[in-house]
């Protein structure tokens, strides 16, 4: 986790990096930094808190002219968020500053011998460790910075994304990565570094992306130099031209990204489905897929791997895959999957799911299932991420930057992805007539249009919210399709407000969570015409004898559970296998609207980031 920015060119590098720090703030937010250069001196603010409580306290930072610059905002691995852990770290002699995304495993046997040679610490943290060890390399082997950077580095075990650069020579930064990412943005004789590209896509679309093992040295009116940490070997950069703009990072005229987010979801189905569903000509298009169908064919079973949210789309994805495709699916926490010894043939093919691609467990996994000779696929949001170059192959989700730290459009995009994949699989595997499918194809376009209407009932979940905000507890039920969706919406509700909520497959109720109902206990059901809806009703029978109060989602129209459900939210009809896609949208919009009247911080909930690079 952590964002880290840096900028070396003509302009003043304060604001630069500011308001990069602050579109990075999703990455990690319990303390930030920066370190200007001006004159000979590096000016260094540090504080505890978010980007906005260092503005307050940088004045003198903000009041250098300097052109050299790093930054970072983070979310604590090793030592206490506080002022003196926050990045950046510098060296004992004060000239080397560094800022660091990842975490040093070997930092403390290097710590003791560096303490033992008279280096001293003022911090916690591994990576003032390492700054110190890359001074110790610089001076013993009598080298310049990058050759420094690169022996220090060989020592060290873990993962990173640095930049560092030395007082005495302020034309140059060295960055560094293994494991977390890191993006270099190519200006007019200025470059920009950061976690990704939203702090510089206002300024330049030319980036190189740093592959792992990575490392370049920037220098001003040079080209940039890559090479190999392990073997010195040159690289060769691979300068991509991007698409993101920046109206894409901002909050449009919402209060929070989330409610921007989630208001986005027929735009972001659409742009997944774009080029890919050609219903009227029956096809499903997906280069990653056509190109490798017979692996999918002929692979004894698919192992989808996430974490959080992507995990629950995965799960949704394995009632699809195993109803529409008859492959057998198995969804595993790729945290899990990683570290026990999972049977992997090579007639598995896994697919990870993750919106950053830069999950440190699932790209862990990832590695594993390769090394046991499975064919890998990812499925993605951002384009060039470490999950979508490490996988053999995949499909992304096309949804845009999500900045709110709880998902929202990214799951949704998910789920497309996975539902053309299956549909796709299904038809080559002849599941369907023609007619059929063709009726199922015309059924996802018309998705966009049914979340949209959804939408709209959006007042009266806030109306809704306003009687729950101060509950303790919440229990959210769904059966089949709509089981992972009860599990999505308890884990946004205890994201951003931080109420206790659990999901639970509406049946399983009886065997212990009816306990815990009575009349202070709010229970969220999904009871849609399509799937078990006898049975839910049923279960809805249940809590209400027992004094539950309930909150139903049904499809429009539905009478039945309106006459016991206290409050219901309605969907509109579609196929079985899509509800989760409509289902999903009134789940978040409680949750955020819960969250906003416990005046929780919506955006960036407590100890919470957005993109896990740690394990
Ligand atoms: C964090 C985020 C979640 C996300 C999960 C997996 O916990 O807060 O919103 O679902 O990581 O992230 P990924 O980027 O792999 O989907």
């Amino acid at each position: 986790m952590c964002g880290i920015v840096g900028y070396i060119g003509h302009q003043e590098a304060y604001p630069i990096i500011i308001k990069g720090l602050q579109r990075l703030e999703y990455r990690g937010y319990d303390s930030a930094g920066i370190a200007l250069y001006e004159d000979g001196e590096i000016h260094v603010s540090k504080t505890k808190g978010k980007v906005e409580d260092l503005k307050k306290k940088a004045e003198n930072a903000a009041n250098t002219l300097g052109v050299l610059g790093l930054g970072h905002t983070r979310w604590a691995t090793h030592g206490v968020p506080n002022d003196t852990n926050s990045h950046p770290h510098y060296s004992n002699s004060g000239d080397l500053v560094i800022i660091h995304n990842g975490i040093i495993e070997n930092y403390e046997s290097i710590k003791k011998a560096l303490q033992k040679r008279g280096y001293e610490f003022k911090t916690d943290t591994d990576t003032e460790v390492l700054v110190n060890l890359i001074e110790e390399v610089k001076n013993k082997e009598g080298v310049k910075l990058g050759k420094a950077v690169q022996l220090a580095l060989n020592q060290v075990v873990g993962a990173y994304a640095i930049a560092v650069f030395d007082r005495t020579k302020p034309d140059e930064i060295v960055v560094a990565k293994l494991g977390s990412p890191l993006a270099i943005g190519i200006g007019e004789n200025e470059y920009f570094i950061a976690s990704d590209a939203s702090p510089f896509i206002e300024y330049t679309n030319n980036a190189i992306y740093l592959e792992d093992e990575e490392m370049a040295i920037i220098r001003l009116g040079k080209e940039i130099k890559l090479r190999k940490i392990k073997n010195d070997a040159i690289a060769y950069p691979n300068i991509l031209e991007l698409q993101l703009n920046l109206e894409e990072i901002e909050k449009g005229g919402y209060d929070h990204f989330m409610l921007k987010e989630i208001y986005e979801q027929p735009r972001a189905i659409l742009d997944t489905y774009r080029g890919r569903l050609l219903a009227n000509e029956g096809i499903i298009r997906m280069a990653g897929i056509d190109q490798n169908l017979e692996k999918f064919l002929n692979a004894n079973r698919i192992i989808i791997v996430a974490c959080g949210t992507s995990w629950h789309a995965g799960l949704v994805a394995e009632y699809i895959f195993e109803d529409l495709a008859r492959i057998p699916v198995e969804v595993e926490y790729a945290s899990e999957f990683r570290y026990r010894n999972p049977v992997i043939t090579e007639n598995d093919v896994l697919i990870a799911i993750s919106q950053s691609g830069e999950t440190a467990d699932t790209l862990a996994a990832i590695k594993l299932a390769k090394e046991k000779g499975a064919f890998v696929f990812g499925v993605c949001n951002v384009v060039g991420s470490s999950i979508a170059r490490e996988t053999h192959a995949g499909a992304y989700t096309h949804a845009g930057p999500e900045i709110g730290v709880a998902s929202t459009k990214a799951f949704t995009t998910q789920i497309t992805v996975l539902t053309l994949i299956a549909l796709k699989l299904a038809s080559e595997k002849g599941m369907f007539s023609a007619s059929k499918f063709h009726e199922i194809l015309t059924e996802l376009e018309g998705i966009p249009g049914k979340v949209e209407r959804t939408l709209e009932s959006n007042d009266l979940v806030a109306h809704i919210s306003d009687t729950y905000k101060d509950s303790t507890n919440c229990l959210y039920l769904g059966r089949g399709y709509n089981f992972p969706v009860a599990l999505e919406g308890a884990l946004k509700l205890k994201e951003i407000s931080y109420i206790h909520a659990e999901g639970y497959p509406a049946a399983e109720m009886k065997h212990g969570p009816i306990a815990l109902i009575d009349e202070q206990m709010p229970v969220v059901v999904i009871a849609t015409k399509k799937g078990h809806y006898e049975k839910v009703v049923s279960n809805i029978q249940e809590i209400k004898s027992r004094n539950g109060r309930i909150i139903a989602v049904v499809t429009e129209g539905d009478k039945t559970v309106k006459e016991l459900a206290d409050h219901v939210v309605e969907v509109p009809e579609t196929l079985e296998c899509l509800t989760p896609l409509l289902t999903t949208i009134p789940l978040q919009l409680l949750s955020y609207h819960i969250a906003v009247m416990r005046e929780c911080n919506v955006d960036q909930p407590r100890n919470l980031a957005k993109s896990v690079t740690v394990e």
